[in-house]
């Protein structure tokens, strides 16, 4: 398994351009099934889920071309399988995402259920319960989750999620989309990756409305088309680069990112010390201002506000900030894995159920640490970067997961990291 080396000290300075959402792309690669015509997504980030999505895509029997490293050219006219295998889905979680256009498209869809993962249990009873209000037959056979549509179309609905699921939303906008009649989903996620779903699914022909709010309408259609369409681009990437300019005390210019995707997370960084300004439409610089770093709590909850994915990364930057704060996770039982890590460090945070109170500044040394997921990984080379000394990261594939050329990214502004490769393995940024 790769590794990385970081030799932290460095501030980081310069500019940095966001790549494309990965939380976007994912399902905007899966809605390519609900067409027989052929979708072109533009600002598809290189990285390893949206590799294994495309695989996926594949084994279906969809046609994919990349005419350029992040463009995927996807024709799915004739789809001979109708299952993501669970050697598939165990490495990707979001490999669910095939049920709602499959069961939409083709009334019938097989997908194994995801096992335990590293940040909680994650079911997707909500998922299913919602395919049934649409009129599918859903069982479980020997871990897989078989699902069909009785008369081979699934029928509109009413109904509302009890909690806020992002994928769940997305899978049943999907499903919708080719039902019988009128769908309405109350209490939907408002993520702008669900925005961007439903801007490429009205591209494509569908009838969406009300993405981006609690409650959306889709109506049915009989038939999909072609499209083109570029991915938004990445919020969470975004965020972790705006700490990981405070933390080191450096200065960087943020390139085309959408800074009112993260309006949350730039509150809650100016309120603890991050000067942050939007020069353009697209663009931010980011330094820390006059008077330091400060404690400032922090809740994660739904989309408009702060999200779990800038968590660790936020967490990490009031290692270094003056007096004590709180994080509390709602989203995720068990998404502190990177907290005994950031103890090795020599961070200051103690647990108590889904709080930690962090109380700083503490000084980072460099240190052997494991990489958990990949919000966590980030966190880790962010804390590496404002460390003392050398920290090794190991299992890094969590990052390659999500961050499209970290390494290349984080040396170009200064910071001093190299990957060690384990030769066995071939890395998403090997083959850059
Ligand atoms: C998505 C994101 C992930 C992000 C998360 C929350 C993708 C590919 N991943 O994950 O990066 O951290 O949103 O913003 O977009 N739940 C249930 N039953 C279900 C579904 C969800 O109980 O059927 C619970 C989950 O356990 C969790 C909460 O709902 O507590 C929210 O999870 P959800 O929004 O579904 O997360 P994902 O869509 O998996």
């Amino acid at each position: 398994m790769d590794k990385f080396l970081i030799k932290g000290g460095n501030a980081l300075h310069g500019k940095v351009t966001i790549s494309g959402a990965k939380n976007s792309a994912l399902p905007c690669l899966a809605a390519t099934l609900l067409t027989p015509g052929t979708v072109t997504l533009h600002n598809v980030p290189y990285v390893r889920d949206l590799i294994t999505q495309r695989r996926l895509l594949e084994d279906l029997g969809a046609e994919t071309l990349t005419p350029g490293k992040n463009t995927h050219k996807i024709t799915a006219s004739e789809i001979e399988l109708f299952e993501a295998p669970y050697e598939l889905v165990k490495t990707m979680r979001a490999s669910v995402l095939a049920l709602g256009p499959l069961l939409g498209r083709f009334g019938k869809a097989k997908v194994s259920l995801p096992g335990g993962c590293a940040i909680g249990t994650r079911p997707i009873d909500l998922h299913l319960r919602a395919f049934e209000e649409l009129g599918a037959k859903v069982s479980l056979e020997s871990g897989d989750v078989v699902a069909t549509a009785p008369k081979g179309r699934l029928v509109g609905a009413e109904m509302e999620f009890s909690t806020v699921t992002v994928t769940g939303t997305e899978n049943v906008m999907m499903a919708a989309v080719h039902a019988e009649g009128t769908t309405v989903l109350r209490n939907a996620a408002r993520e702008p990756e669900i925005e961007d779903l439903a801007e490429l699914l009205n591209k494509m022909g569908a009838k969406v409305e009300g993405a981006g709010t609690s409650t959306i309408t889709i109506e049915g259609v009989e038939g999909l088309g072609d499209a083109e369409h570029s991915i938004i681009p990445d919020r969470i990437e975004t965020g972790t680069f705006l700490v990981a300019a405070a933390i080191t005390d450096g200065e960087l210019t943020i390139e085309k990112c959408e800074p009112k995707h993260i309006k949350a997370v730039i509150e809650k960084l100016r309120e603890a010390g991050v000067s942050i300004d939007q020069t353009d439409d697209a663009t931010l610089h980011v330094k820390r201002s006059e008077g330091g770093l400060r404690a400032n709590d922090v809740t994660t909850e739904p989309h408009p506000r702060f999200p779990t994915d800038m968590q660790a990364q936020y967490m990490t930057l009031m290692t270094q900030a003056e007096g004590k704060s709180v994080v509390k996770e709602t989203i995720f039982e068990n998404r502190f894995m990177h907290v005994a890590e950031l103890h090795r460090m020599g961070a200051d945070i103690e647990i108590h159920g889904n709080e930690a109170t962090v109380t700083g500044p503490t000084p980072l040394t460099g240190a052997k640490v494991l990489a958990s997921d990949l919000r966590a990984s980030a966190s880790l080379v962010i804390a590496g970067l404002a460390a003392k000394g050398e920290t090794m990261i190991d299992r890094v594939y969590h990052i390659d997961r999500g961050y499209e050329h970290i390494v290349k990214k984080v040396s170009s502004i200064g910071g001093n990291i190299k990957r060690i490769k384990n030769e066995l393995t071939m890395s998403a940024e090997e083959s850059e």
